[in-house]
């Protein structure tokens, strides 16, 4: 399963893209709206530091307005995905966009009809939300799940949004979703682990117990070739 950024904050992906784990990001109005600065250029910004599939996401609720802004977000930077939200006229203009060469992420979508509909109409990707399913105390797994199993033959990718905490990644990723697109924090909390730390701390202070040993080590680095 590849992993996206879901923010809309530059300073975030700088930090996480340092990682190398990232392949992509996904960007929505309220994600922007919470960043200073031109939107533009954090989008260009965010899809030079990911390398990869961006999603900026129009606003307009017409085919006509969705399909004219997604043009105009497309021409912003190579790896702009637009992203539309799932309606009648999403899917319309998730068809006019993608026969024009620029590739779609379909958000909002909540059910395995849903995503059905996304599929055909010619998504790259289709969001499947998770945390807004489970806020309203239906099973984010099952409904995941059956999307899953429903896009099995299809090329469309199924991408876990919404994701609010680390076992959201874990279970996208066991039920055999394509990406997750993982906030900031949460992406921080998957770090954690305290024997990972405990470890750490251990291996450090055995190390430390003979002096020899780092005067090994720094002689080591010291005569090692240097690379370019
Ligand atoms: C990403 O593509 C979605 O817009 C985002 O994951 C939604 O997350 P939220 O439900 O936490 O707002």
């Amino acid at each position: 399963m590849k992993l996206f950024i879901d923010t809309g904050l530059v300073e975030e992906v700088e930090e996480i893209a340092s990682w190398g784990v990232l392949s992509g990001a996904t960007t929505n109005p309220s994600l922007l709206a919470k960043a200073d600065g031109d939107p533009g250029d954090i989008i260009r910004r965010i899809c030079d530091l990911v390398d990869g599939p961006t999603s900026a996401e129009v606003v307009a609720t017409d085919a006509e307005g969705m399909i004219t802004e997604g043009r105009a977000l497309a021409g912003l930077h190579d790896h702009v995905v637009v992203k539309v939200p799932f309606s009648p006229a999403g899917l319309q203009a998730t068809r006019e966009l993608t026969s024009d060469g620029i590739r779609v992420n379909m958000t909002l979508v909540f059910s395995a009809a849903q995503a059905i509909l996304t599929a055909e109409a010619g998504a790259t990707y289709v969001s499947c939300f998770m945390g807004r399913v489970d806020d309203i105390a239906v099973d984010a797994t099952a409904v995941l799940a059956e999307i899953v199993d429903a896009l099995r033959d299809s090329e469309a990718q199924v991408l876990a949004a919404s994701l609010r905490h680390p076992m959201h990644a874990v279970t996208a990723a066991t039920l055999g979703c394509d990406v997750s697109t993982v906030p900031a924090k949460v992406l921080k909390q998957m770090l954690v682990h305290p024997l990972t730390t405990g470890g750490i701390d251990k291996f450090a202070a055995d190390w430390q117990s003979d002096p020899r040993f780092a005067e090994w080590l720094s002689g080591l680095v010291e005569g090692a070739p240097a690379r370019a």
